[in-house]
C-alpha cells in the first residue's frame, strides 16, 4: 500500500513510524512533514488545505490511501476533493468534519441523536452572553464557534472574563460547565461502524497543578488505570454510534477518526467536543501501544470496510509523553530556536522523540511552533513509562524551552 500522510506535527510524526513500521506500507509519502517525518517519508512541499494541491501530488505518487492528520485540510475540503478523483481518504468530508469545525453543529447533532453533552447556548450578541452566562451561573464557559485549535475556549469564574472573552470571538457557544476527569476516546468510523482505540488522557492546560491557560495539549498517557471497566465500548454505544447514524441520516457518512472529549461527571460520561481527527498529543501515546498493523485500519476506515476488521490488540503496559513547548507559547512561541540533545534523549531505555514543530536550517534543527517536540516513553507502568519520558526530556536543551512536570502524576499504574 501506498500511503500518503498529511500534516507536520508529533501526531503525525507519530502516525508516520506506525505506517513506516507496517510492513503493508511499500511507500510513505508526507506533505509537508517535518524533520523527523523526513527519517521515515518521502517529503513533498505543498499547500495541504489546498485541494488541487492535494489531489495532483496523491496523483503523483501514485497514493493508494491519503491520511488527514490536521482539521485545516479536513474543513478546507481535500477530503471530498480525493474521493470526487477515485482516491481512498482517512478523514471525512466537509459536511462530516463540521462536527469539529463548528460547536453550534456538533451540539445540534449530539440533541438530535441523544448523545449526552453540557446543555449550550449560541449567542453573538451581549444581551444573550449575559442571558446565557447567568442561566447556567459559575464557572462560565465559553466557546468560539469555529476552529481554534484549542485555545478557542475559556473556563472562568469571572463573568467579565467570560463576556470579554465572547466579545472577542463574535459567534459563541456557552454551556453548562462539566465537573470531572476528562478522557479523550478515538474511534475509527467507516461511515457506519466504529471501533475504538485505547482511551488515554490530555493535560490542556499550560502549567503545573492544571494552571494556566489552555493550551493544544502539554503531554497524554495511556491506559488510565483509573477508569471504569468498559468505558471504550459504553462511549461506542452512547456516543460514537448515535453520532454516525445522525450523520449517515443527513447524508455525511463520517470516514476517518472521530474524537470524542468527555468529561466523567457524577451523572455520567458527557461530550465536551468532537475533533474530527486524531488528537494531539494523545495519539503519540495511543500509538505506541498499539500492536496491531495501523495501514489495514486506516484503509479500511476509508474504504467503509471495518466488518472484517478483527478486535485490535494492544501492547502490554503504558506510554507517556511530554511535550517541549516553546517560550512564549501557548501565546507567541519563540521560533528559529536551536534544538539540542535528541541523539542522548533517545539513549534513554523505553524513550523516543517526535518532533512537532521543528525545522531545518543550514543544517540545525531550529523550533517553528508552540509545541516543539513529544518525548515519548514507554514502560511496563505508568510509573516506568514517565520516568523514561522524563529522563529524555531532561536531556534536551533549547533555550526558553519548558514542559510540565506533572504529565501523569499521580494518577495510578
Ligand atoms: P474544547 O476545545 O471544547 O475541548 O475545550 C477545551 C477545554 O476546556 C476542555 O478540555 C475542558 O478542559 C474545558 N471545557 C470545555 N467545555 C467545558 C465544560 N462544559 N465544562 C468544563 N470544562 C470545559
Ligand atoms: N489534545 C487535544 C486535541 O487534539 O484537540
Amino acid at each position: 500500500m501506498r500511503v500518503l500522510l498529511l500534516g507536520s506535527g508529533g501526531r503525525e510524526h507519530a502516525l508516520a513510524r506506525a505506517l513506516a513500521s507496517d510492513s503493508a506500507v511499500t511507500a510513505l509519502h508526507a506533505a509537508p512533514g517535518n524533520p523527523g517525518i523526513g527519517q521515515l517519508a518521502e517529503r513533498h512541499d505543498i499547500a495541504i488545505a489546498n485541494p488541487r494541491e492535494v489531489t495532483d501530488l496523491a496523483r503523483r505518487t501514485a497514493a493508494d490511501l491519503v491520511v488527514i492528520g490536521p482539521e485545516a485540510p479536513l474543513i478546507a475540503g481535500v477530503a471530498d476533493a480525493l474521493r470526487a478523483d477515485g482516491v481512498a481518504c482517512f478523514g471525512p468530508d466537509v459536511a462530516a468534519a463540521m462536527i469539529e469545525g463548528s460547536k453550534s453543529f456538533a451540539k445540534q447533532i449530539m440533541l438530535a441523536a441523544g448523545v449526552p453533552t453540557a446543555s449550550a447556548h449560541s449567542c453573538q450578541d451581549d444581551a444573550g452572553v449575559e442571558a446565557a452566562l447567568d442561566e447556567f451561573g459559575p464557572p462560565y464557559v465559553v466557546k468560539a464557534d469555529g476552529l481554534a485549535a484549542g485555545k478557542g475556549v475559556v473556563v472562568t469564574p469571572d463573568r467579565a472574563a467570560a463576556i470579554g472573552h465572547a466579545r472577542a470571538c463574535g459567534q459563541v457557544v456557552i454551556e453548562e460547565y462539566l465537573a470531572g476527569p476528562e478522557v479523550s476516546v478515538f474511534a475509527l468510523a467507516d461511515g457506519t461502524r466504529a471501533i475504538p482505540l485505547l482511551p488515554a488522557q490530555d493535560f490542556k492546560r499550560a502549567h503545573d497543578g492544571d494552571a494556566g491557560p489552555n493550551t493544544g495539549g502539554m503531554g497524554a498517557y495511556a491506559p488510565l488505570p483509573w477508569a471504569p471497566p468498559g468505558l471504550a465500548e459504553d462511549v461506542i454505544t452512547a456516543v460514537i454510534e448515535p453520532t454516525l447514524a445522525e450523520l449517515r441520516r443527513r447524508g455525511s457518512p463520517y470516514r476517518g477518526l472521530l474524537y470524542a472529549g468527555l468529561a466523567l461527571t457524577p451523572a455520567g460520561l458527557r461530550v465536551i467536543e468532537f475533533n474530527a481527527r486524531f488528537g494531539d498529543p494523545e495519539t503519540q501515546v495511543v500509538l505506541d501501544r498499539l500492536a496491531t498493523p495501523l495501514a489495514g485500519l486506516l484503509a479500511a476506515s476509508a474504504h467503509g470496510d471495518l466488518a472484517g476488521t478483527g478486535p485490535l490488540t494492544w501492547r502490554d503496559g503504558a506510554a507517556v509523553t511530554v511535550v517541549i513547548a516553546a517560550e512564549g507559547y501557548p501565546g507567541r512561541p519563540a521560533t528559529g530556536v536551536p534544538i539540542d540533545g535528541i541523539e542522548a534523549a533517545e539513549r534513554t531505555p523505553g524513550a523516543y522523540v517526535l518532533h512537532a514543530g521543528t525545522t531545518r536550517r543550514d543544517g540545525e534543527l531550529r523550533s517553528s511552533g508552540g509545541r516543539v517536540l513529544d518525548v515519548v516513553g514507554a514502560g511496563p507502568d505508568l510509573t516506568a513509562a514517565r520516568a523514561a519520558a522524563y529522563a529524555a526530556a531532561g536531556q534536551i536543551t533549547m533555550p526558553g524551552g519548558w514542559y510540565r512536570t506533572d504529565i501523569a502524576a499521580g494518577v495510578g499504574g
